[in-house]
């Protein structure tokens, strides 16, 4: 049976009511409208639902939306400051680090997370931290480059 919850995205408290094996992915796309979180592969394989948890990089598509009762969830939808885009977003733009665009959103979010974690600062570190995102595409040498001028 469904269960009422509340959902903290972008700031925002939402109630929703979801049977209990939904995914926060299918939350988020489905229920809040909130598509930008892509759903690639929906089993942890391809990072395309890449969200935060309290500031930490999850894939969507693993979690429940039950579990997410009072956790600060932020989407790509929720890094911007009104007009503003975030460092890490203007740093993809310029890059050009995306092709079909797919993957990006993603790609963002745990390019985010992965700034705030305490990797080291070389392209191999940003491989490393950065391969649960895949993109099909092979845009990974400007990924990388957005990503290292991203962190600020
Ligand atoms: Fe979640 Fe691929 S859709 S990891």
């Amino acid at each position: 049976p469904a269960v009422n919850i509340k959902l903290n995205v972008n700031g925002k408290e939402h109630t929703l009511q979801v049977e209990p094996r939904v995914t926060l992915l299918d939350a988020l796309r489905e229920r809040l409208e909130l598509t930008g979180s892509k759903k690639g592969c929906d089993m942890g394989q391809c990072g395309a639902c890449t969200v935060l948890v309290d500031d930490r990089r999850v894939n969507a598509c693993l979690m429940l939306a039950v579990m997410q009762q009072g956790k600060r969830i932020t989407t790509i939808e929720g890094l911007a400051q009104g007009d503003t885009l975030h460092p890490m977003q203007e740093s993809f733009i310029e890059h050009d680090a995306f092709q079909c665009g797919y993957c990006t959103p993603g790609q963002i979010m745990s390019a985010v997370g992965f700034s705030q974690e305490n990797w080291g600062q070389t392209d191999a570190d940003i491989r490393e931290g950065m391969c649960g995102n895949i993109c099909r595409c092979g845009a990974y040498p400007h990924i990388v480059a957005a990503v290292r001028d991203g962190r600020g």
